[in-house]
C-alpha cells in the first residue's frame, strides 16, 4: 500500500520536538515554566465556571480590552492566540511565503525554524557574539539591507539569556520598514526590557507574550501578539475562530487580576538566581546566566548521563546538545528558592558519583 504523503513542504519538515511526556510530580526545570502553579485565584476562577460555558464557544473581547490596557495600547492591537507558539505560527503562515527570509540570531527558541520551513522560507542564522553570546547587532542590521520578510527577535533570548536594547530594536523597525520585526518577549518580566508601549507607533513591530512563563497558565495555553491593528488582523485570518479555548480565558483574566502574584514570582525567582550563581562560581563550573528564569552549565560530565542522573534524583533539566555553540550544556531553569536548594544538593550529589 502506498503511503500517502503531505505536502512536499511538510515531508521535508523536521518538526519541533520537545520532550514533554513522563514530567509529572517531577521538579520542572526542562522547559522554563513557572514551577509552583497559579493564583489561587485563577483555581477559584476556573472551580466558578458555569457548566454552561463548557458548552458555549469562547469570547474574547473582554480578555483583548483587558490586555490592551496592560500593555498601554488599544484592544484592536492585542490577538489572543493558544500560547505564544499559536501567534508564532500565525505569523509565518501570515506574513512568510516561499522564498521569503527570516533572519534571526542563533542559537535561540527551537520553534522558528520549522514555521519558517513549513512555508518554505529561507533562514538566515547569524550567530550570538562569543564568548558572552552578545547579539550580533552590526550583523543583524546588514542583513536587514536586504529587506528580509521576517526579523525575530528573543529578548531576552531563550536559552542564552541574551537581552537586546529595546531603543536599538525600535530604531532597527523604522529603517527597516518592508521587513516585520517581531520580538518575543516571553521571559520579559524577568529583565524589565520592552519595546512596550512605545512600539506600537511602529507599525512593523510585533511583541509577543504569553502566561506559560510568569502565571504558571503553560498548561492552559495563553499567549498574545501585540502590535499594529493591521498585522493583528492578519494573524487572525489564518487562526481559527475559536482557536483559545474559554477555560484559558478565564485563568487570564484571573491571573492578570493579581499581577501582584505573578511579580512575587518574579522576585522568588530573582532571589534564587541571586543564591544560586555564587553556588556555581565556588565550585569552579563554566556557566551562563543573564535574563530569563534560566542559565546555561557546562558539567564535567556527559550531559546525557548528568540529566540521566538528576531525573533519577527527581530532577528534569534540558540537554542543548547540538545547538549551535551550545554543545556540553544544559539549560537548568530557575524556579524558587527551595527548589534551586534542592537542586544544587542533587547537582553535587550526581557530580560527586558520575
Ligand atoms: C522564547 C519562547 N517563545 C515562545 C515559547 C512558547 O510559549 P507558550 O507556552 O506561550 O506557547 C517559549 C516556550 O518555551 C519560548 O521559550
Amino acid at each position: 500500500m502506498t503511503r500517502l504523503k503531505a505536502s512536499p513542504l511538510v515531508e521535508a519538515l523536521q518538526g519541533y520536538s520537545a520532550p514533554l511526556e513522563g514530567r509529572r510530580g517531577f521538579l520542572r526545570l526542562d522547559f522554563n515554566e513557572n514551577t509552583i502553579g497559579p493564583s489561587p485565584k485563577v483555581v477559584a476562577a476556573i472551580r466558578a465556571i458555569p457548566p454552561e460555558h463548557y458548552a458555549m464557544y469562547p469570547e474574547y473581547d473582554h480578555l483583548k480590552r483587558h490586555y490592551a490596557q496592560v500593555v498601554g495600547g488599544a484592544m484592536e492591537q492585542v490577538g489572543v492566540f493558544n500560547g505564544a507558539d499559536g501567534a508564532i505560527h500565525a505569523v509565518f503562515q501570515a506574513f512568510g511565503a516561499a522564498g521569503d527570509t527570516l533572519v534571526m540570531a542563533t542559537p535561540t527558541f527551537g520553534y522558528y525554524a520549522p514555521c519558517a520551513h513549513e512555508q518554505g522560507m529561507t533562514i538566515q542564522a547569524i550567530p550570538y557574539g562569543l564568548p558572552d553570546f552578545h547579539y550580533p547587532q552590526q550583523a543583524i542590521a546588514q542583513a536587514l539591507q536586504r529587506q528580509p520578510r521576517l526579523l525575530m527577535i528573543c529578548n531576552p533570548n531563550n536559552p542564552t539569556g541574551t537581552p537586546v536594547d529595546p531603543g536599538w530594536i525600535q530604531a532597527t523597525a523604522a529603517a527597516a520598514p518592508n521587513t516585520l520585526v517581531v520580538v518575543d518577549e516571553l521571559y520579559e518580566a524577568f529583565t524589565g526590557d520592552t519595546v512596550l508601549p512605545a512600539g506600537l507607533q511602529q507599525p512593523n513591530l510585533l511583541v509577543l507574550r504569553s502566561l506559560s512563563k510568569t502565571a504558571g497558565l503553560a498548561g492552559l495555553r495563553m499567549g498574545f501578539a501585540v502590535g499594529s491593528a493591521d498585522v493583528i488582523e492578519r494573524l487572525e485570518r489564518v487562526t481559527g475562530p475559536y482557536d483559545v479555548n474559554g477555560f484559558a480565558v478565564t485563568a487570564a483574566l484571573a491571573a492578570l487580576d493579581d499581577l501582584d502574584h505573578l511579580r512575587a514570582y518574579v522576585e522568588e525567582v530573582k532571589a534564587a538566581r541571586h543564591w544560586l550563581l555564587p553556588q556555581l562560581a565556588a565550585a569552579g563550573l563554566r556557566h551562563h546566566c543573564h535574563g530569563g528564569n534560566y542559565f546555561l552549565l557546562w558539567p564535567e560530565q556527559d550531559p546525557e548521563v548528568l540529566v540521566g542522573a538528576l531525573r533519577q534524583r527527581g530532577v528534569l533539566v534540558r540537554p542543548m546538545t547540538g545547538k549551535p555553540l551550545l554543545n556540553g550544556s544544559v539549560r537548568v531553569s530557575i524556579g524558587s528558592l527551595a527548589q534551586m536548594q534542592f537542586f544544587w544538593k542533587c547537582y553535587q550529589e550526581c557530580a560527586a558519583q558520575l
